[in-house]
């Protein structure tokens, strides 16, 4: 069979683990172009701002759920045997609070706050914790083992991984979708078929503009503090965007203190106030960030925003015909673009081999 031409638009978690696995497959010759790489911190990438763990909000019954799923394999098995990805398995605990029943975030949480989500048996050692365990205010909890992704050691070793697998990178800027199959891009000089996982600037991009899709803003705090376990909670009494969780990321990545999830706001500077109300949230739901003390015993290496590519109706997994090649979307992930990162790459590889009549008609 001749030789498959494909470029991967975009250089995030979606792009990097697509091209991962199509380069596992025989017959691709793939580019990855980008305006954004591993080690750059934008506003327009989302991916190094992420914390990143596993907690699925997916909901019972969908394909985001299936995605989900999908996942914690590869990561379980990167935790356990690739301790060069910068991965690690970490204990997670969900507190809720009965007062925030819903509220924005508890409904955004929904399956997470579940006392039988649907991952309760794809997790290992899910269950409820005692209430006696519990500090005033929080009226049920759940835990589980799950896993941290250290973005910064994350990232570069999906672009390793491709390159080993013979994928060239290169840094390129796309005013339309159309110039990612002109000649100038691949080696081969022709492009069958392009791969659209342009994220939040998805919105932009043109041939096909999509107005469904929209930022999220995360503000986060990283700092040197170990929290030991992954913390999250239902809601903060702070308002219907800002959030609470607290992760430590693996290979002395530093503690992840979140949040916020403020719809429609393209901000990329730091909100000094909103980092104040980050760091006494953290302190009061993780006591073991500073010993029972206050903020001023955080040791702050960073301040950090990311917006999340949240589509209205979810990820986009789609093919298309435009012109003479083939496009393949993948985008749209919103918070979920790790934790449904090689589900969502395996589905787009499948409708890639469909296009390009690779893979056998049942
Ligand atoms: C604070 C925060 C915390 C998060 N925590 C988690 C978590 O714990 N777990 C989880 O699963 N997810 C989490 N997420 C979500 C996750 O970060 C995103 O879903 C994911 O990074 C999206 O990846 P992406 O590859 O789609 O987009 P991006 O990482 O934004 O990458 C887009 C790529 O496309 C390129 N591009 C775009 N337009 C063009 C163009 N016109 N020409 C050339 N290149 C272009 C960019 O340069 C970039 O390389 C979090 C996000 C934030 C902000
Ligand atoms: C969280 O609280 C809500 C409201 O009280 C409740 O419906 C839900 O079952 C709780 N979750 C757990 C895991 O106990
Ligand atoms: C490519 O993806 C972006 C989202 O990042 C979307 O807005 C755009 O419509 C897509 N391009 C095409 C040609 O569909």
């Amino acid at each position: 069979m001749a030789q498959k031409n494909v470029v991967v638009i975009g250089a995030g978690v979606a792009g990097l683990t697509t091209a991962f696995l199509l380069s596992k497959k025989p017959g691709y010759k793939i580019v990855v172009a980008a305006k954004h790489m591993p080690g750059d911190y934008d506003i327009e990438y989302a991916s190094p701002w992420a914390g990143a763990n596993y907690m699925p909000v997916s909901v019972t019954g969908t394909e985001a759920a299936e995605w989900d799923k999908n996942t914690w394999g590869p990561f379980e098995d990167l935790a356990r045997n690739h301790p060069d990805a910068g991965v690690h398995f970490q204990e997670c605990e969900i507190h809720n609070r009965t007062k925030d029943v819903g509220s924005a975030t508890a409904d955004w949480f929904a399956e997470l706050l579940s006392p039988t989500p649907w991952f309760k048996d794809v997790v290992p050692n899910f269950r409820a914790l005692p209430q006696e365990s519990l500090r005033p205010g929080i009226n049920s909890a759940t835990a589980f083992t799950s896993v941290c992704i250290n973005t910064a050691i994350y990232l570069p070793w999906l672009v390793s991984q491709c390159l080993k697998n013979g994928v060239i990178f290169k840094r390129a800027v796309f005013n339309h979708i159309q110039e990612a199959s002109s000649s100038t891009i691949h080696p081969a000089g022709k492009v069958d078929l392009v791969v659209n996982c342009t994220g939040l600037m998805a919105s932009k991009l043109g041939g096909v503009e999509d107005k469904a899709v929209f930022p999220a803003r995360g503000q986060i705090v990283i700092v040197r503090n170990d929290a030991g376990k992954m913390m999250d909670i239902s809601g903060t009494d702070d308002g219907d965007d800002e959030a609470c969780y607290v992760m430590t990321r693996a290979a002395g990545g530093g503690t992840i203190l979140g949040g916020s999830y403020q719809k429609g706001n393209w901000e990329s500077g730091v909100d000094p106030n909103l980092a104040v109300r980050i760091m006494k949230r953290a302190v009061e739901l993780c006591p073991a960030l500073t010993g029972g003390r206050g903020i001023e015993h955080l040791d702050i290496i960073r301040h950090g925003v990311g917006l999340r590519p949240v589509r209205q109706g979810g990820t986009r997994i789609e093919k298309e015909r435009l012109g003479d090649v083939w496009v393949v979307h993948n985008y749209g992930a919103g918070g979920a673009g790790y934790q449904s990162s090689y589900g969502c790459a395996q589905a787009t590889v499948n409708l890639i081999e469909d296009a390009l009549g690779i893979r056998a008609k049942l």
